[in-house]
């Protein structure tokens, strides 16, 4: 099956931006331990990362007609704001795993609201770069039942 991997809004500054709450790994070193995970269990994937909220709700639109069979995303501050993507979301009405780095929980009041949560399949936060591993496991899992 194919998978998509969306990153929001500065999430392209991972490695350098506020270490001590993100973690230094890189983008590029989630995208590819994941591109990893998914070929190994015979699945492929596609990762985008964008600081623009249309971009990301055209490329979840068109997720609708390119065989995208699951999403996880990390919609970083647009978890916070975005009805737009949300909705996008409920549109194509494709299983999605909610990803953090951070556990949101923990910090600013502001950040305990998300507009995903409610419709995702599942949420994984708190665990740094790894969210994104356990995340790609639970979607990877999901999709095995799905076969079976
Ligand atoms: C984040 C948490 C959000 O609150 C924040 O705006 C981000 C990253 C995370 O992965 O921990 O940009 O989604």
């Amino acid at each position: 099956a194919k998978l998509l991997v969306l990153h929001g809004p500065n999430l392209n500054l991972l490695g350098e931006r506020e270490p001590g709450i993100y973690g230094r790994t890189p983008l590029s070193s989630i995208d590819a331990g994941l591109q990893a995970d998914a070929e190994r269990a015979g699945h492929t994937v596609e990762c985008m990362q964008s600081n623009a909220e249309h971009e990301l709700v055209d490329r979840v639109q068109a997720a609708r007609r390119d065989g995208t069979a699951f999403i996880l995303i990390n919609p970083a501050a647009f978890t916070h704001t975005s009805v737009a993507l949300r909705d996008a979301l409920a549109a194509v009405a494709l299983p999605f795993i909610e990803v953090h780095l951070s556990n949101p929980h923990t910090r600013e009041p502001f950040r305990r609201h998300s507009y995903f949560s409610d419709v995702a399949l599942g949420v994984i936060a708190g665990f740094g770069a790894d969210s994104y591993r356990f995340a790609m496991d639970a979607a990877l899992g999901w999709l095995d039942r799905r076969a079976a």
